[in-house]
């Protein structure tokens, strides 16, 4: 057989296989285009499981009227100028094949119309061939409408799963990005009906709006920093929430990523529910792996994994040992014993941001929540202190302090003890020290304040006058500060850490660390026995 070129609209519907696959592809298309425009609402519309019509309308920067037919060129895009900006992108497309892939294998209308313009642009394109193009009146924004999907490629018409399947995955996709952009409004039609019409809102109440009051309330947040960036979502692993139900982001571009899915998988055992968001440089992560952007690939995939595995491992670590023990009995202030009675509370709410209400087994428990944060710190600082291994966090640019002669001679004076618990630190020209590692208990945006502080300790000689250790200390200044607003699953988890602890009811300084209140003692304070009004 004779080798020869394919003819261009073959070459065009080759390429247009690897980006759409099915309807649900050119809605994250179309979606991926509306948020790169700056849209801040979002509204698809589905007929016959997306095979009839997708038309997706966004409030976006418009596309200007002579710029319309090129949007449909292979390779024409308005997101990156050259190869460098290939190695940062920060937009979700960039590769300027979205649209003609869609065209070539649907008959496509466009309407649009930028800001400064008066009036829109409609066009019409089928197969990849642009029929039309006038003036139209048009909202601002852009309305693309794909209609007949695959008219043109029987043999993929006919790999189209059932209305309902396809519909599921237009589904799975319209609810990965309205849960990524909770600032943005976002509505689902299907034939007519209105699956979901989502005002912006915050994280957790579009949770609530897409998963409802029970999952949203089981679900507990991750948060934490690591060398290779932020990670942060919603984790739960009882089966009855979900089955293996996983959702990766980065940047908050929903992903897929094996070794990723491998960490994620052991450490929920296989079953559950999680929304991961890593915030990373643009610079240190590819995207220009697939043609669909699916997939993406770390520069140190090492890095990724182990604040992955980490954060999920140290959540579930926390689990596992959970027995909801806090104090009981009499007095005031729990003991040490009382500490182990295993009994599950719950919190309620915070007062003044200083205390968590809790409840449990007939007590009330108003917890002083920098104290028993102090004294979860405070545990696991000499827990790897004795291990020998300090849980430190390296610090990108070294954090550099400008210090009087007496704050480097108690620096110095304390160098070893505070090498133990993580802090590293190396002189640095004259009057100043670079510090490169701090105890991994801290962000590494507190690096500074936490230095200063934690040297103002030392030249104010707490440990001569006060008898209070580097530990304490640091655990002190790691501690959420009375004050500080937290959100309810914080505060669950807050206490479940707290309960775990044989010393619940001190903190690290060994003050008490709540108070309780039997809710008997209350009934027969204010009467209220067997019988009295206003029972049930
Ligand atoms: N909804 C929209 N609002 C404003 N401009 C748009 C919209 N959709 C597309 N465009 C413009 O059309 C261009 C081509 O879109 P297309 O999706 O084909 O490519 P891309 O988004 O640049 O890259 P990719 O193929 O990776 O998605 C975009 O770069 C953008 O300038
Ligand atoms: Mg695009």
């Amino acid at each position: 057989m004779n080798i020869r070129i394919l003819p261009p609209h073959l070459r065009q519907q080759i390429a247009a296989g690897e980006v759409i696959e099915r309807p649900a592809s050119v809605v994250k298309e179309l979606i991926e285009n509306a948020l790169d425009a700056g849209a801040q609402q979002i509204v698809v519309e589905i007929e016959h499981g997306g095979r009839q019509l997708i038309r997706v309308s966004d409030d976006g920067a418009g596309i200007a009227s002579d710029e319309v037919s090129l949007a449909f060129e292979r390779f024409a895009t308005s997101k990156i100028y050259d190869s460098r900006d290939i190695e940062a992108v920060r937009t979700f497309g960039f590769r300027g094949e979205a649209l003609p892939s869609i065209a070539a294998v649907s008959r496509v209308q466009v309407v649009t119309r930028p800001r400064r313009a008066a009036l829109g642009t409609c066009a019409q394109i089928e197969a990849g061939q642009l029929l039309a193009v006038s003036e139209a009146g048009a909202r601002l924004g852009t309305t693309i409408e794909v209609r007949d999907l695959f008219y043109n490629i029987p043999v993929r018409r006919k790999f189209l799963r059932s209305v309902r399947v396809e519909l599921s995955h237009i589904i799975g996709v319209f609810t990965t990005f309205a849960v990524a952009f909770p600032e943005q409004a976002w509505t689902l039609i299907c034939d007519g009906k209105a699956l979901f019409e989502l005002s912006a809102t915050s994280y957790r109440d579009r949770l609530l709006a897409l998963y409802g009051q029970e999952v949203t309330a089981r679900l507990d947040m991750l948060d934490c920093e690591g060398l290779s960036g932020r990670l942060w979502g919603s984790v739960c692993r009882d089966p009855m929430v979900a089955h293996r139900s996983y959702r990766f982001f980065v940047n908050r571009r929903p992903v897929r990523h094996a070794r990723l899915y491998r960490a994620v998988h052991a450490a929920l055992g296989g079953t559950g529910m999680l929304l991961l968001f890593l915030e990373i440089a643009p610079e240190l992560v590819d995207v220009n792996v697939h043609p669909a952007k699916r997939e993406v690939r770390f520069r140190d995939e090492e890095g990724v994994y182990d604040l992955v595995f980490g954060a999920l491992s140290r959540h579930f670590a926390g689990e596992k040992r959970y027995a909801g023990g806090v104090a009981e009995g009499q007095a005031p202030y729990g003991t040490a014993a009382s500490a182990k009675a295993a009994q599950t509370f719950h919190a309620i709410g915070q007062v003044e941001n200083t205390f968590v209400l809790a409840a449990g087994q007939g007590l009330l428990y108003l917890i002083d929540q920098h104290a028993a944060h102090e004294r979860v710190l405070y545990d696991r600082l000499m827990e790897a202190i004795a291990r020998g291994a300090p849980p430190r966090r390296q610090l990108i640019a070294p954090q550099v302090l400008m210090l009087a002669a007496r704050e480097l001679e108690v620096l110095e004076r304390h160098r070893s003890d505070m090498e133990a618990c993580g802090l590293s630190f190396d002189q640095f020209g004259p009057g100043a020290v670079a510090v490169r590692t701090i105890p991994d208990c801290l962000p590494a945006r507190q690096a500074e304040s936490f230095c200063r502080r934690l040297i103002q300790r030392l030249r104010d000689d707490m440990i001569e006058r006060r008898g209070e250790t580097i530990p304490q200390m640091i655990a002190c200044l790691a501690a959420i500060k009375a004050g500080t607003p937290l959100p309810l699953a914080e505060q669950q988890q807050l206490l479940q850490g707290w309960s775990q602890s044989e010393r619940a009811h001190a903190c690290a300084h060994n003050r008490p660390v709540y108070f309780q209140l039997s809710l008997d003692e209350v009934r027969r304070k204010i009467g209220r026995t067997a019988g009295s009004c206003g029972e049930a």
